[in-house]
């Protein structure tokens, strides 16, 4: 009998406790001006905001930080793994070879505009290309057997116009536009 009062008093105090304690329980839930003391219903719980306006904006700017940079990382990768083919932008005149430097049928590499090229000496005159692949970026070869540019990647073929005739490259070779200036052979751009 008096154990069960004695839990009776302290479930009581208890109980009052929970009700006027300063920082805990119902009294949490009040609003500034006092209005709604009590437990809110649900209607009143479902209304309070779960993320403010300030909250909102901050994963928003964050979001699109993160976006910003996540494109400019692709981007410069993708430019690293898949060089252009030729440079954007106007290049200038060079010499890049000597008339007899190349024997007729024969091939030399050169770099022009910040490119791997190569040089061919046709019977019917000078011609220079882009070694970039138009498939994946490998170097082509020429071969002077067969006069064609070769693919060591994925077999693609170029005839000695810079045309792909096999494989899966699908464009033709960058070609640099060439004039001769005496025993000079002059790389003046790109066609
Ligand atoms: S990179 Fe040349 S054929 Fe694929």
């Amino acid at each position: 009998m008096s154990a069960s009062v004695g839990v009776s008093r302290q479930h009581a105090r208890l109980s009052e406790g929970v009700r006027t304690g300063p920082h805990e329980g119902p009294e949490e839930l009040l609003g500034e001006t006092g209005e709604g003391r009590g437990v809110p219903d649900g209607s009143q719980a479902r209304e309070r905001p779960t993320v403010t306006r300030r909250e909102f904006l901050l994963n928003a700017l964050m979001i699109t930080a993160f976006g910003a940079t996540a494109v400019a990382i692709a981007d410069a990768a993708i430019r690293f793994l898949i060089p252009p083919a030729r440079p954007a932008g106007k290049a200038e005149a060079t010499e890049i070879a000597k008339t007899d430097e190349v024997a007729p049928g024969a091939a030399k590499p050169f770099v022009y505009d910040q490119i791997q090229c190569l040089l061919i000496n046709l019977n019917d005159g000078f011609r220079a290309f882009s070694r970039v692949c138009t498939h994946l970026s490998c170097n082509v070869d020429w071969d002077p057997g067969s006069h064609v540019f070769a693919c060591p990647c994925h077999a693609g073929v170029f005839d000695a116009n810079g045309r792909n005739i096999a494989g899966p490259p699908p464009k033709p070779l960058a070609r640099v536009k060439l004039r001769v200036a005496g025993d000079k052979i002059i790389a003046g751009g790109w066609e």
